[in-house]
């Protein structure tokens, strides 16, 4: 088991920063670009480990894919090209691959059989297997197709109108996915609209969806061209440096080129809210994609309650706003996150476990957290669950601690930031 040992930082955090790709942007562009007849090139890629499993799935069908860093070139046939996988597809921990990628195999010709790592053997898939089904998709596998392994016999699916009882972008995008492949209109009609990164790079790859509000349609068996896609910075790997500038006295950071898209940017409306000095410049738009640079300096926070449509928004954020909690002024509840307990860890369970090993006073509810502010953190040793994001949260907390934290499997980070260390070390050092 490997491990780092993580001192209290002596120096605030300054400096301009560009965080990786966006993980959710990156694995979409190798999707669109593998099923989008002609050439593909994408710019900041992001080369994390869920990224790459994206492409090993489409190099596993036949399509031409080469990745040099964040550099990725795609030459494809289009559908029609993609061939049955001589062997089972190896997903790793990569949720986003699994969802969306059953969406795409269930409408492809052939057969496929997908696994995962143990921590994606246990997410349910139920939730994008029952309307693929209703689409007309043969999907089985352990649990009657809810868990990993799963063996798909692609069919010729057809479109359906179809309300996610979750808040859940992956199921979107998985629906939506089977209903390019489909035949006839396949609308998803959301409660609270989640990230629509698919609905962008649809567009960008030159086909058709309409967007009213939360219900969006598209037409099946659309053909996609080839295109150029620049990555955004990914907000969700910003919010650790984020929040490191917001709990480190005399801290000031730039973080530069970072996707402002308004579905991921609940974190910065919840900053702002807390009173935390936050300052955010849009720059450009590139493929739906806004674009922009975000200024952060060291903040007294008041403790806040979260709840309702903002939660899609920040899914990702909240084991990392639960460490700013931990040192905001008052008591922070965060309500209606019930889809925490289905991430690569029950994050629930694991950042109230976490963060109270190291002196924090956290307690877990069925669908949030109530976090005491204003606790000192000690210190300890704490392990990355399998999960990157809690990795991340705690090398953070690491640098408010009164002593050392020792973090067990630190690697996992790789799966969405794998220059963390090494830009959290430049922030220390400017
Ligand atoms: C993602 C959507 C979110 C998020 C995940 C990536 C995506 O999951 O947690 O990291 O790329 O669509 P859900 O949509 O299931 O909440």
């Amino acid at each position: 088991m490997n491990q780092v040992n993580l001192k209290p930082t002596q120096t605030p955090l300054t400096g301009e920063i560009s965080v990786p790709g966006d993980k959710s942007i990156s694995h979409r562009a190798i999707i669109f670009g593998s099923l989008a007849k002609g050439e593909t090139r994408i710019t900041r890629f992001l080369t994390g480990d869920d990224c790459l499993m994206t492409i090993k799935t489409f190099q596993a069908m036949g399509v031409e894919i080469k990745q040099q860093g964040e550099h990725v070139f795609i030459k494809s046939e289009g559908v029609d090209g993609l061939k049955e996988p001589k062997e089972p597809i190896y997903f790793g921990n990569s949720g986003t691959t699994a969802r969306l990628m059953l969406g795409v195999l269930a409408g492809l010709p052939f057969h496929t059989t997908v696994y995962g790592d143990p921590s994606l053997s246990k997410r349910p898939m139920d939730r994008v297997r029952d309307p693929l089904r209703e689409m007309g998709a043969k999907i089985d596998g352990r649990d009657h197709g809810n868990l990993l392994p799963i063996a798909i016999r692609g069919q010729d699916l057809t479109g359906i109108t179809f309300k996610p009882p979750m808040k859940s972008a992956q199921v979107k995008s998985a629906v939506l996915l089977g209903g390019l492949l489909a035949n006839g209109n396949t609308t998803v009609i959301e409660t609270t609209k989640t990230r629509d990164h698919t609905e962008n790079m649809l567009v960008a790859f030159g086909g058709e969806i309409d967007v009213d509000g939360n219900k969006v349609t598209l037409q099946g068996r659309q053909r996609l061209t080839g295109t150029e896609i620049e990555v955004p910075g990914d907000i969700s790997s910003a919010a650790f440096l984020i929040v490191g500038a917001l709990l480190v006295p005399d801290s000031n950071i730039t973080i530069k080129n970072v996707g402002l898209n308004p579905t991921r940017t609940g974190l910065l409306d919840v900053l702002k809210q807390m009173g935390a000095n936050i300052e955010i410049k849009e720059t450009k738009k590139v493929g739906g994609e806004s674009i922009g640079d975000i200024t952060v300096k060291y903040s007294e926070l008041n403790a806040v309650e979260v709840g309702g449509e903002v939660i899609p928004r920040m899914i990702d954020e909240f084991p990392i706003l639960a460490l700013l909690a931990t040192q905001a002024k008052g008591k922070t509840i965060i309500r209606d996150a019930e889809e925490l307990r289905h991430k690569e860890t029950d994050r629930i369970t694991a950042v109230v476990d976490i963060l109270n090993t190291l002196g924090a006073k956290v307690e877990g509810t069925k669908d949030g957290m109530i976090i005491e502010g204003g606790t000192p953190l000690i210190g300890g040793r704490v392990d990355s669950d399998g999960d990157h994001r809690l990795g991340m949260m705690n090398a953070i907390a690491s640098l408010i601690c009164r002593e050392e934290v020792i973090l067990t499997n630190p690697d996992v980070i790789d799966i969405s930031y794998p220059t963390f260390f090494e830009d959290l070390n430049e922030l220390q050092s400017n």
